[in-house]
Formats: C-alpha cells, structure tokens, sequence
C-alpha cells in the first residue's frame, strides 16, 4: 500500500532531515496514574460498538464530556455516565464530531467510527493553561517554518519534550492512560506542534517505522478540522471535528488506511458549519511501532 509520508520529525518521516530523532529509550518522566474511572472504559469500548445499520443513519449529537476534565469526572463523582450519556453510548450511535462525505461507504464509516475517538474537553481551561505555560517558553524560541507547499506541513514549528512539571505530568499521564492502558508500549517523547492561523497540516500518514497502531492529540488553543481520506480510495472521505481542549485518539484502520491531514483556514468546514481557526497547539502521543514494521 502506497503510503504518504510527512518529511519532519523521524516517527513521523522515513527519511527525515536529520532533526529529532524520535526513537528514544523506554523511560518516561510522566508519572504514571492508575485508571481511576469506568468511564475510559467506556471511552475504549465506543470504538467496537456501532452497528451498520446507526452507521447509516445521519450523525447524532453524542457528548462524550463526562470522562474528560477532572472538572467533568467531578461532576459525575460515582464514576458514571449521567444517564442521558450513557443511553447515547450504548445505543452507540454516531457521535457528533464525526461528518461523512457523502460518497462514503457503510465499511468506511464502520472502519473510521471503530478507530478514531474524539474526546471533547478532555482538559478544563485552567489544564490547557499549565500546558501553554510549559511549551511556550520552548516554542517560542523556534521560528514557524513555511515551507515549500511541497510539503506535508506549513506555517508550523515544533519540538519533543520527555520531561515535564509536576501538574502538567499528572494530565498527560491521565491522557497516556487513555490512549496507551499497556503503558510500556508509549514514547517517552511527546511531540508538540504549534500551528500558525495560516498553517496547514496537508494528507500523510505518519511513517509506520517510527511509530505504532495509535497516535493521541491534545488540541490547545483552536477549534480545527482533520481529514481522513482512504489512501485507496480519495472518495472515502471523514472529516473529524477537533474542539479546543478535546483529544482524538486514531488507531489501527485510521492510523494505517487513511491520510489524515488538518484543513487550513479556507477549508475549514465541518460539515456546512464552518470552524475558524486560529493557531493551534497539539500535544501529541505515539507508541511504539509493530516489530514488522521495523525490520
Ligand atoms: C503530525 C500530525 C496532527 C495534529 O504531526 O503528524 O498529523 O493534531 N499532527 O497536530
Ligand atoms: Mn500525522
């Protein structure tokens, strides 16, 4: 299968350019959390739990809060879904930051739905605020590279980090307990890329010698747009919305079938409504890749 590579940071680049090599040791300064909460649960399930026939139907609002921000967890402190949640999870039906392009087949929307998970606020405000805090001062000494439209990427600059201060530990550890419950698989490293207004991430796949089956962002500071497109088939097309403080997590037939690229300001659509954008910080999470795909 052909594959798009994004030509930067080595997981995400065969042939990188020689920047930061993002094979690393095993060892992560992020303490790690023990699950403290059914509701990941749930959020790991949502993925096998559509049927064809709701994956035909037209998308319905599901708000996927409660499990996010300690705030959120809070309010809902038996460790719960409040009711009218937990009957949209288990009627499992098509969640609302999911927009299928209108040629799209029963087996992508199957295939996209039980692989990619948006979590909406996933951090309060006062969370993404320690975040920012913390990778300013680091990305402020970089430039925004606009490179050639050649490119996978324009208008952006980033940077790794393994280590991190206490309070911003404690959330990225709650993010890596979601996205990696067998927690020696992730990457030390944790990548994060500051996108200008005017940036643009365009269609890749992240290179499967560097990293593995899932990928999580944070999403800091805008609302954005992340397409999926099947590397087969250009017609196969979803559109993913990424709210401000939300986390996606794309595994498996997302992370490997489909390009994924995030849309610049001019194409900035979810469907009819259109998402203005803003810069935007990811904070980024890999794991490591299959033993097939190395050698
Ligand atoms: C990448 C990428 C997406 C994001 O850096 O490879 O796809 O959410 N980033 O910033
Ligand atoms: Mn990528």
């Amino acid at each position: 299968m052909k594959r798009i590579i994004l030509g930067r940071l080595s997981y995400a680049a065969e042939v990188g350019r020689g920047r930061i090599n993002a094979v690393c040791g095993h060892n992560s300064s992020v303490e790690t959390l023990r699950p403290t909460s059914s509701r990941l649960e749930y959020a790991r399930n949502i993925f096998s739990s559509m049927s064809k026939e709701q994956l035909q139907t037209p998308h319905a609002p599901l708000q996927i809060r409660c499990y996010a921000s300690n705030l959120q967890q809070e309010n809902c402190s038996d460790g719960r879904l409040p009711d009218l949640q937990q009957e949209n999870c288990n009627s499992g039906r098509l969640p609302e930051y999911l927009h299928f392009h209108q040629e799209t087949s029963v087996e992508t929307r199957e295939a996209v739905s039980s692989s990619f998970v948006v979590l909406r606020d996933f951090v309060t405000e006062e969370e993404e605020e320690t975040l920012l805090k913390e990778v300013e001062p680091h990305l402020r000494r970089l430039h925004y590279e606009h490179d050639h439209w050649d490119d996978a990427i324009h208008g952006f600059r980033e940077t790794e980090r393994s280590k991190w201060g206490k309070a911003s530990s404690k959330i990225l550890a709650r993010l890596q307990e979601f996205a990696f419950p067998n927690q020696d698989e992730k990457l030390a490293l944790v990548h994060i890329l500051d996108l200008a207004k005017t940036g643009v991430i365009k269609p890749h796949v992240d290179s499967i010698r560097f990293c593995g089956n899932t990928i999580c962002g944070l999403c800091l500071l805008s609302d954005a747009v992340m397409r999926l497109v099947n590397v087969e088939d250009k017609t196969q097309i979803a559109d993913i919305m990424l709210w401000r403080r939300s986390l996606y997590l794309m595994k498996d037939a997302s992370r490997y079938n489909y390009t994924h690229e995030v849309l610049g300001e001019k194409e900035s659509y979810f469907g009819s409504l259109p998402v203005p954008r803003e810069r935007r910080i990811s904070i980024m999470c890999r794991n490591y890749p299959r033993q097939e795909d190395v050698s």
